[in-house]
């Protein structure tokens, strides 16, 4: 590496260092008295670290004193009771300051790690859909960077205030000292330093490596069993656990060896360091003895010196674990930053409130592109009219669900315009606009909770009797009442057809004047769907309903069918209409009537 490269690391690293403060600084400003008190607290305990052997000085020299002198023993009691009083105020003192800066200390790490924890909460939540789309923030992956970046920077300032701060200034102080009693011990106390330095950071550097590859196989490693769990079934079923037994055996080996190899360097390094620190000790000694002896000072100073040199050695022989805790704290605070303070990614909004909202849709010559480059629409136009029901048909991957986040304002196209009753969906206040849009989705979301709640987050105010009727519209009230616990049953224990109609369910509870529907019954019996099928003919009356199916049955009757082909809107019209154009439509009608085995069916109802 040639001086400018490492000029140009250095650079960079003092830059990040700078940065994370920076970004550190407002979640840590709140508690700035609590800090004061932690630091005040801290620089007395400082002064007190150094009480105990200056202590032992007096001490050692009083004794020797006393051995000269005729009756040692009567006066040495009084020396003895004032020595054990001041030894144990000042441990007294030690312990109230220790709690203390302790208490304080953890009480600036959690308070600073709930607000972090709740800001990148309140952050992700009001940034846009594309944003989560984006394959490096997937759910796992943006978890991930938002826990690691906490506990990362949890870590630092636990340790700032509770290890490093401490121990530095009470070295610091033990050094001054040391200089106060003579010049040459504190230099050479000051010469061991850059020394240990040197040694810890080899340390520091041997591991990292190390340490990364461990953390990335514990989380190749969780995240092989969680896998495993969630994939049972599969694995089950293709006899697959003889291989995913292997690939955990394989990791763990890794882990193992690698584990070995990092307590080995660790154990040759912490060897080296005692060794070095004894070094010290013994150069401390011999100079001090030779003080002692030239009558520069008294015998308590050798007993003195080795306790202050201890004071100065101790922060340094932890400095390799702070070398570690900030390096994280730079490569994870970077990730977590980035997610919180992604501007770009906030969802923006009109100022325009969707009150007595019509619901009439004009589509303008749409396209759109997903963020990872997936053209989804090209030049659509299409008008929903208010009140009337429409269908979108068209093969898997068509666009139609893309359509639908398109309406809802998940997305911006590309170019084109979108406008809802006259008015661009992006002048539209989100919130009052999507207040207005019940979305019943191919993959309904059920939360973690209970049935009744699920349902209640359809409308948050409603009365019980209210959740009750949502729930018989729905088709759902019956079958949870034979579940064991009723509408306190866990959600996500209902089967893919009640998870569904929770989601209708939230949709009669809502009651809003715009409906999406994306394949509501896609995983409803046929029972199920007849039923649902008549309960949202009831809500579709007055409402601008869109709805998508690959069911024949919800089509056929709906007031305009648009088609869509690869992202392009190929046909629309009636079903009569686009029957007869024998184009899209037809290709697909016919493949689903042929599907049905109709004619067999037909025989059979004759029958
Ligand atoms: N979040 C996404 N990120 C990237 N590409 C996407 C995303 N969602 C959908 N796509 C792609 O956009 C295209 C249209 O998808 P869309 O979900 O709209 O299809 P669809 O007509 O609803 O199909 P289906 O009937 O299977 O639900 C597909 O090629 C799909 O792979
Ligand atoms: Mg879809």
């Amino acid at each position: 590496m040639t001086v400018q490269q490492g000029m140009k690391k250095n650079d960079t690293y003092s830059q990040s260092f700078k940065a994370l403060f920076r970004n550190l600084l407002p979640f840590v400003k709140p508690y700035k008295g609590m800090i004061a008190g932690t630091l005040l607290l801290t620089l007395i305990g400082s002064f007190a670290a150094q009480v105990n052997p200056l202590l032992v000085n007096e001490t050692i020299n009083r004794v020797e004193e006393l051995l000269r002198q005729p009756d040692p023993i009567v006066n040495g009691m009084r020396l003895l009771l004032i020595i054990s009083a001041i030894m144990l105020a000042n441990e007294l003192l030690n312990i109230g300051i220790q709690f203390g800066q302790k208490y304080f200390g953890e009480k600036i790490r959690i308070q600073v790690g709930s607000d972090l924890s709740q800001k990148a909460v309140d952050r992700l939540l009001t940034y846009k859909m594309s944003f989560f789309a984006e394959s490096d923030n997937q759910t796992g992956y943006l978890e991930t960077r938002i826990n690691r970046g906490v506990e990362s920077l949890i870590r630092l300032v636990q340790n700032f205030f509770l290890d490093i701060l401490p121990l530095f200034s009470t070295a610091v102080i033990a050094l001054v000292v040391m200089f106060n009693a003579n010049m040459y011990v504190g230099l050479m106390a000051l010469v061991i330093i850059p020394v240990y330095f040197f040694v810890s950071q080899r340390q520091a550097y041997r591991l990292k490596g190390w340490r990364m590859q461990l953390r990335g196989q514990r989380e190749r490693k969780n995240h092989g069993l969680i896998n495993i769990i969630d994939s049972i079934t599969v694995i089950k079923s293709f006899v697959r656990e003889k291989t995913e037994g292997e690939k955990q055996y394989e990791l763990q080996m890794e882990m193992l060896d690698n584990q070995l190899q990092t307590r080995r360097t660790s154990y040759v390094f912490e060897s080296l360091k005692s060794f070095i620190q004894q070094i010290g000790v013994v150069l401390i000694i011999i100079l001090t003895v030779y003080l002692v002896l030239n009558g520069q000072m008294g015998i308590g100073a050798i007993m003195m010196h080795i306790m202050l040199f201890r004071n100065v050695s101790a922060p340094i022989s932890q400095l390799h674990r702070i070398y570690d805790q900030v390096n994280d704290a730079l490569i994870y605070a970077d990730g977590f930053f980035d997610v919180l303070d992604n501007d770009d990614a906030v969802e923006v909004g009109g100022d325009i409130k969707a009150k007595d909202v019509e619901g009439q849709f004009e589509v303008n010559n749409v396209n759109f592109t997903y963020p990872n480059g997936k053209k989804a629409l090209t030049d659509v136009s299409l008008t929903l009219e208010k009140e009337k029901t429409t269908a979108i048909v068209g093969l898997s991957g068509a666009g139609k669900s893309t359509l639908i986040n398109l309406l809802c304002k998940f997305y911006k196209p590309d170019n084109g315009v979108i406008k809802l009753d006259g008015i661009e969906l992006e002048d539209y206040e989100n919130g009052s606009l999507r207040d207005n849009i019940g979305l019943v989705l191919q993959k309904n979301h059920i939360f973690k909770g209970t049935v009744y709640d699920n349902i209640l987050y359809g409308k948050l105010d409603a009365t019980h009797d209210e959740v009750i009727e949502a729930s018989e519209k729905a088709f759902l009230h019956e079958q949870v009442l034979l579940l064991p616990e009723g509408y306190n049953t866990d959600a996500s224990n209902l089967s893919g057809g009640q998870q569904q109609r929770i989601a209708i369910a939230r949709l009669f509870l809502k009651n809003p004047p715009i409906i999406f529907l994306d394949e509501p019954t896609a995983s409803l019996d046929a029972i199920a769907t007849e039923h649902i099928k008549m309960s949202l003919d009831a809500i579709k009356e007055g409402r601008t309903v869109v709805i998508i199916s690959h069911s024949l049955s919800q089509i056929v009757e709906a007031d305009v069918i648009h088609v869509l082909k690869d992202g392009y809107l190929v046909e629309s019209g009636s079903h009569e209409n686009l029957y007869k154009i024998n184009g899209e439509y037809r290709k697909i009608f016919d493949a689903s009537a042929r599907s049905l085995n109709l004619d067999k069916m037909i025989d059979t109802i004759a029958v």
